[in-house]
């Protein structure tokens, strides 16, 4: 194991071996969370961040923080020396761009994933690869109307970016049949939380309602809000994420990350109106084209084979992110 540090567990007075770790998109709303848990737990912390999307200040000193691209091999051959695994999730978390620049965000939502993925063949100290654990997406199931979508459903990508993302799923296979690498994916349903970028009108939405409602502002519904999504709250994701480090195998499994409950966005609105404790209009314009209907995940599997389960109710994560975006 590389750099192997000792950590206090919690004043006790019992020192064990902590691990180091890359983040790529570190800087990132998950990203940044997860940065923060894994120094808490007295690991060290890289982070590869080309601050496209994510910030500086989302993460802590103590992290070493390397600004560069994913999609540059020599930059990431170079994060990734001596790590002991990579939890990869850079990437352009935006269908929009993916349709305005299709091999631009390939290089980084395919060739990024493919470049760590070979970086972990040769990085650790020990000779052995490093584990890589990286974000897929529901976006992989396009418009299958089987809810609750599992594992096995029916794969239909509609976008670019979400073409991307089982590919990524795809080379995760190769890198642990032909290399052994030991990989496990998330496929994230909506995630939601502080620190989430409500910039891009592509960002996740409670970010945008959240942040408009703080300013007073109407928000925006596409078509009537009866968009159904399964959101999850970020601390949950960061728990799914550290647990699925010591279970990355080369059979290269890919887990739901999802709550199994649907929300419509329409009903969405109001839970954050309450979360709030004010209301502001709402505003219905013409559907977007090519938006999922219903997007409900099956966590069945990924509780059976991680024992794990998301655990923040909507009503909960949604009164913590108000309280962020209040105190921004
Ligand atoms: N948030 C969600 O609801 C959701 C849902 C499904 C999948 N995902 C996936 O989870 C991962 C994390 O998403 P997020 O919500 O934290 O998004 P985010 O945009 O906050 O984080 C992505 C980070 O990657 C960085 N990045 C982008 N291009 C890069 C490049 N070329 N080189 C290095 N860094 C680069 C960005 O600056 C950003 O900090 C992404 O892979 C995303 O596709 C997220």
């Amino acid at each position: 194991m590389s750099a192997p540090h000792l950590s206090e567990i919690q004043g006790r007075g019992v020192l064990i071996e902590m691990g180091t770790y890359l983040i790529t998109g570190g800087c990132g709303f998950i990203g940044s969370h997860l940065s923060d848990a894994l120094l808490a737990r007295g690991d060290q912390v890289r982070v590869l961040d080309d601050l496209s999307m994510g910030k500086r200040e989302n993460i802590s000193d103590a992290c070493e923080l390397t600004v560069g691209d994913v999609a540059d091999l020599e930059t990431v051959q170079e994060v990734m020396k001596g790590v002991d695994g990579c939890f990869h999730l850079a990437a352009i978390a935006s269908v929009q761009r993916s349709n305005e620049d299709w091999l631009g965000t390939h290089r980084i939502n395919q060739t990024g994933s493919i470049n760590v993925f070979d970086s972990a063949r040769f990085c650790r100290d020990d000779g052995q690869p490093a584990a890589v654990v990286y974000a897929s997406s529901a976006a992989i199931y396009g418009d299958n109307p089987n809810i609750p979508l599992n594992e096995s459903a029916r794969q239909g990508p509609l976008t670019a970016y979400g073409a991307d993302k089982l590919g990524s799923e795809l080379h995760a296979r190769v890198a642990g049949q032909a290399h052994g690498v030991p990989t496990l994916g998330f496929r994230f349903f909506n995630i939601y939380g502080p620190r989430q970028n409500p910039d891009s009108p592509y960002s996740g939405v409670i970010s945008i309602f959240a942040d408009r409602i703080r300013d007073g502002k109407p928000i925006k519904i596409f078509g009537d809000g009866g968009h159904v999504r399964d959101f999850v709250y970020v601390s949950d994701v960061v728990r799914f994420l550290l647990a699925a480090m010591e279970a990355a195998k080369p059979e290269a499994a890919v887990w739901n990350v999802c709550r199994g409950e649907g929300t419509t966005i329409k009903d969405l609105a109001l839970h954050l109106f309450a979360a709030a404790g004010k209301e502001v209009p709402i505003e219905h314009t013409p559907p977007r084209a090519g938006d999922i209907l219903l997007s409900i995940g099956d966590a069945s599997g990924v509780e059976a084979a991680l024992n794990v389960r998301a655990e923040v109710s909507l009503k909960e994560g949604l009164k913590e992110t108000m309280r962020f975006f209040n105190e921004a």
